[in-house]
């Protein structure tokens, strides 16, 4: 039994989120008319691998595992390189299907391959951290890193279809669901206020797998739907989902990614609410409603001090920037999104005084 969630688009599709979905991914893949099927995947995660791949041979599909190194080390272009190979040894056709088993890294990787691959073969995302189920699986950015920076090849592929089974939070580490909660609370904040309620009202339950944590996926997922299903490229709305993320991208360069993308996003959504409420756009309370949440689970709200010019200099290389100008995504109020493109250094600097610590 699971839940589906449709995303509209160039290529729609649907996100799965249920329990023991094996014999779902199977079937679907058998259906997609496919005769192998490549399962890209990285070691933490090969037991989910090998039992998805048990339950495709079942159906008759070829299975070729194609393992590769561990988080970010694997979206480099040698590691796509041995895929492509890999691929090709095989014999893989036009109408062979790869399936991404893993987090973010995984997913965006198997992502770009199945793009790239006789001009895009069809693929299916079955992720298994938190982050990667409420936000990288879902919307068909793909994408590896390069020299100048993080996910600057890539190209939007949208999956055949997501499939999210709930089993797998029972064995993620406290800090993974911690993290990954950080983008949750950020589509609580962009477009679903009831989510902001759920956190507001009983914090321990939204880190639950047995608690409100399923429903607050499908929530987080909804969101994400409903926006890359209208904007697949980020003319407009998709650019809401950067909510935290221009301070957050900042912190993350700063600390080399040695941080959680979760922790640091949850510092830039502190950085740009008090931005905000130094413009007047959102009041007090609602960047205490934001540091209430993020520390009731356990997310932190400040950085370090003395690091302004750092900082700075890491958001003025940010992707998403505009004619030269640092843009930001802001609350007007829970569900209302503007932007602030271009703020002056004073205000910079005071929305940064207010969220350092020592
Ligand atoms: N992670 C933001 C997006 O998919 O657009």
């Amino acid at each position: 039994m699971s839940t589906q969630i449709s995303v509209n688009g160039p290529s729609p599709y649907d996100v799965h989120i249920g329990h023991s979905l094996n014999d779902d991914i199977a079937e679907f893949a058998k259906d997609t008319g496919a005769a192998q099927v490549g399962i890209v995947y990285q070691p933490p995660v090969a037991p989910a691998a090998r039992e998805i791949g048990a339950a495709l041979e079942e159906r008759g599909l070829t299975v070729t595992f194609l393992d590769v190194p561990d988080a970010e080390a694997s979206k480099q272009l040698d590691v796509v390189g041995g895929l492509w190979d890999r691929l090709g040894e095989q014999g893989f056709s036009r109408r062979d299907l790869i399936v991404g088993v893993g987090g973010g890294a995984t997913t965006d990787l198997a992502g770009f391959v199945a793009a790239t691959w006789m001009r895009g073969i069809k693929v299916i995302q079955v992720p298994t951290t938190l982050l990667a189920m409420v936000d990288a699986a879902v919307g068909g950015k793909t994408g590896i890193n390069t020299a100048a920076g993080k996910n600057l090849v890539g190209s939007f592929h949208e999956p055949a279809a997501v499939f999210i089974d709930i089993d797998r939070l029972s064995t993620l580490p406290a800090s993974e669901i911690i993290a990954g909660s950080a983008e949750i609370v950020k589509t609580g904040f962009i477009h679903d206020p009831v989510i902001i309620e759920r956190y507001l009202d009983d914090p321990r339950a939204c880190l639950e797998p047995t608690g409100l944590l399923p429903e607050l996926i499908e929530r987080s997922v909804q969101v994400k739907a409903t926006v890359v299903g209208q904007d697949l490229k980020e003319s407009g709305l998709r650019e809401t989902l950067n909510y935290g993320h221009t301070f957050g991208h900042a912190i993350e360069l700063v600390e080399d990614y040695t941080w959680r993308h979760g922790n640091a996003v949850a510092v830039g959504m502190m950085f740009i609410a008090n931005l905000a409420h130094q413009r007047g756009l959102i009041d007090e309370e609602l960047v205490e409603t934001h540091r209430k949440i993020l520390e009731s689970i356990n997310l932190p709200t400040t950085y370090e001090v003395g690091h302004f010019d750092k900082l700075y200099a890491a958001m003025t290389r940010d992707k998403k920037n505009r004619d030269g100008n640092i843009r930001f995504v802001a609350l007007t109020d829970i569900g209302e999104t503007t932007r602030i493109a271009g703020p002056s250094m004073d205000e910079l600097r005071a929305a940064y005084a207010a969220i350092s610590a020592n």
